[in-house]
């Protein structure tokens, strides 16, 4: 990661639940525009790792720094507003509510001024991502397929205008085909919005085809961080999350 322009920095990073401790001194940095994956089994700490960096859960020990600013004690809703937005597990969509006004929420960090002029021309840019979504904005949300809602949650988090888009894992319950489309719309998403992602994910597979950085989280402890290539060919990989 040297010489990278980095825009997020994790260092020695411990968050514990009373006493016992879910992430153990984890070092971990996000590039400007680059996806970084932290992959792992159940129980590794992916979710407590990312709601520790949004400010949800209090680290013990260690700093996170967002494009220069230490943002280690910050409350989550001055964490938004810095520019980093998360879709947390199960996407938590307001489900009574109509697709379109679930996206307006998603603007809700800015201020009104900057919400005006900005909510339009955001939503014709995530319509032409998701063009689903633009024919569904009456819709309840919790009539959208599993793999529609995902696709709104993450029009959603759009909607702030972050620079940094934490999800955790976005794969979950989407048939094959959608996690790999679901994949390329995130990569997509990345140039377009000029955005980084910090991807939590189970299925490493699908991480890999879209990542630059990978990090390998076992038991609250960082195993493993390198490249796609350098990862992919690592034989505990392959043992334990490619089936080989
Ligand atoms: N609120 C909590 N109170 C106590 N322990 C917790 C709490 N939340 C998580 N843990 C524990 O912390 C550890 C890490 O959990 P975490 O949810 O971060 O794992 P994960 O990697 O996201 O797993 P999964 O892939 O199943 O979502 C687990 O041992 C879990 O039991
Ligand atoms: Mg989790």
């Amino acid at each position: 990661m040297k010489g990278k322009n980095l825009q997020l920095i994790v260092e020695g990073l411990s968050t514990f639940y009373g006493e016992a401790q879910a992430l153990n001194d984890v070092f971990l940095s996000v590039a400007n525009h680059q996806v970084a994956a932290l992959l792992g089994s159940n129980g590794a700490g992916k979710t407590t790792m990312l709601k520790t960096v949004t400010g949800f859960l209090r680290p013990r020990a260690g700093r996170i720094t967002f494009e220069g600013q230490d943002i280690t004690h910050l409350a989550p809703h001055r964490i938004i507003r810095a520019g980093i937005a998360s879709v947390p597990e199960g996407r938590q969509l307001f489900g009574k509510m109509s697709v379109a006004d679930n996206l307006l929420l998603g603007a809700y960090s800015l201020t009104k001024r900057k919400r005006k002029a900005f909510a339009r021309p955001r939503l014709e840019m995530i319509f032409k991502l998701f063009p689903v979504l633009g024919g569904r904005m009456t819709q309840r949300s919790e009539t959208l397929s599993g793999g529609e809602q995902q696709m709104l949650a993450l029009g959603r988090a759009l909607m702030g205008n972050p620079k940094l888009l934490a999800l955790d894992e976005p794969s979950l319950g989407l048939a094959p085909l959608l996690v790999s489309q679901m994949m390329r719309l995130l990569r997509q998403a990345c140039a377009e919005f000029g955005l980084s992602v910090l991807l939590v994910e189970q299925n490493a597979r699908a991480a890999l085809k879209i990542a630059d950085t990978i990090y390998v989280l076992e038991r609250g402890i960082v195993v493993l961080n390198g490249t796609v290539e350098q990862v992919e060919s690592d034989p505990r990989i392959q043992k334990a999350y490619l089936g080989g």
